[in-house]
């Protein structure tokens, strides 16, 4: 896979190559584009963004590769007409049930021994924990340095400049399943656009909505989506495991529609005026208007009833997710907590919700912390994961122009580890 930045047009005012970065959230309910200025060596300014509704991608594998083509085409051209210029190029976001993540270690001699260890050396250890054998089906998407060893003695973060013989290292590899890639990228040419890179979409997301501190101190982040919900867990600065809940927030809407029996897109009208993560939370008296299948008028329904049948399916949703994270960690031991985002956060009570399915874990809600020029237009919990994509895609581009050589070994560790230790962007 090739690694640039998202080039434009030599038409209009997007010509001047590495300026502009553009990315792409394909979820289960919309696709999101959005392009940046670079500003200085942190800073975006949003320049433009398109959303169009998708129903191509289920649980992250696409099932639709014309709607999901079309619908990026739409929020691709919504983006073209705001900036004058043709996008050829963007970073994109993946996941799904066909993306696993394993630990890998990686391990090699410093000759002669004894002496400083160099950036090179740093390299070519991660390079060697690359290379375990991945089935002919798989791709190899990332390698996450976790932690390093010098001299057997664990704990070290970084390694350069210690003396040692023998360095190692344990990273966390990311595969997907090259047909569900190829499938990406079948969408991404049909709609005239070439992928700078594929990203773990909790990898990007968790660096909009959390900080170098809380990747430190060890969080998860929790993106509940349409259809399914994405969950990542965070350490020393970087991600130790991933896992997708195949149920997301549409599933709520399904619940209500079938139970109740009212049209789908009643139903999310409801849910989003009316629902409540904590049903006894409401008003014994409160009422719901629900229109009924083949009815007329609305009729009233008591909102505490409508809202337990929200808060089961909330609560099953945080409860998988639940053991997905405790699959590496004990929730206890998450020290800055659990982060939830996504469209699905959006719903009154789920912090609460989280605090009881969680015990005493810190719970908060957080969308993307907020971006320049047109970034008030992708600052809903909803938009977390495009704001992290724009983010790779601003590591790339300044990876690209300065000279690997220049970058230093700080820099080179940055493209791997995700910002652990840059500072916040504001
Ligand atoms: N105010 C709200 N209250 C409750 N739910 C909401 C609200 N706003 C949006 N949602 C729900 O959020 C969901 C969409 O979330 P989001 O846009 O993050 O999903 P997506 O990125 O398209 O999907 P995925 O991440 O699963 O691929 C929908 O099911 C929608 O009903
Ligand atoms: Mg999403």
């Amino acid at each position: 896979m090739s690694w640039m930045v998202a080039t434009f047009g030599s038409s209009g005012r997007n010509d001047a190559p590495g300026r502009q970065v553009a990315a792409m959230d394909i979820g289960s309910t919309k696709v999101v584009a959005a392009v940046a200025e670079l500003e200085g060596q942190n800073r975006l300014r949003v320049v433009a963004t398109g959303t169009a509704p998708c129903n191509g991608v289920r649980k992250g594998s696409v099932v639709d590769i014309e709607e999901t083509a079309q619908a990026i085409l739409a929020a691709i051209r919504s983006c073209e007409q705001m900036i004058d210029s043709k996008i050829l190029s963007v970073v994109m976001g993946i996941t799904g049930d066909h993306i696993s993540g394993t630990r890998s270690t990686g391990l090699i001699p410093i000759t002669p021994p004894g002496r400083q260890i160099q950036p090179g050396d740093v390299e070519r250890v991660i390079n060697h924990s690359r290379t375990m054998p991945v089935e002919s089906d798989r791709q190899l998407l990332h390698a996450v340095p976790i932690s390093f060893k010098v001299n057997g003695q664990a704990g070290v973060h970084d390694p350069v400049g210690m003396n040692g013989e023998r360095l190692e290292v344990v990273s966390f590899l990311v595969t997907g399943n090259k047909s569900q890639i190829l499938n990406l990228e079948r969408c991404a040419e049909r709609a005239q656009l070439r992928i700078d890179d594929i990203v773990l979409q909790i990898i990007a997301t968790a660096e909009a909505v959390s900080t170098p501190t809380d990747r430190q101190a060890s969080c998860a982040v929790i993106d509940i989506g349409g259809y399914s919900t994405d969950v990542g867990v965070f350490r020393e600065g970087g991600i130790v495991s991933m896992g997708l809940v195949p149920i997301g927030a549409a599933f709520i809407t399904s619940d209500l529609a079938y139970l109740i029996k009212t049209p789908a897109e009643e139903a999310e009208e409801l849910k989003k005026r009316y629902g409540c993560a904590i049903a006894s939370t409401v008003g014994e008296k409160e009422t719901v208007p629900v229109k009924r299948i083949g009815e007329d008028k609305p009729r009233a329904m008591l909102r505490r009833v409508f809202c337990e049948i929200i808060e089961a399916r909330a609560q099953e949703i945080l409860e998988l997710s639940r053991k997905v994270i405790e699959k590496s960690v004990p929730v206890e031991e998450l020290s800055a907590g659990v982060i939830l985002t996504g469209g699905g956060a959006k719903l009154p009570g789920m912090d609460a919700l989280a605090a009881r399915v969680f015990g005493g874990v810190p719970i908060r809600v957080a969308g993307p912390m907020p971006l320049a020029g047109l970034g008030d237009v992708i600052s809903d919990l909803e938009h977390s994961s495009i704001v992290g994509l724009l983010h790779h895609a601003r590591r790339l581009a300044s990876k690209r122009v300065q000279k690997p050589e220049q970058r230093g070994f700080l820099g080179k560790l940055k493209d791997l580890f995700g910002d652990a230790g840059e500072e916040e962007i504001s």
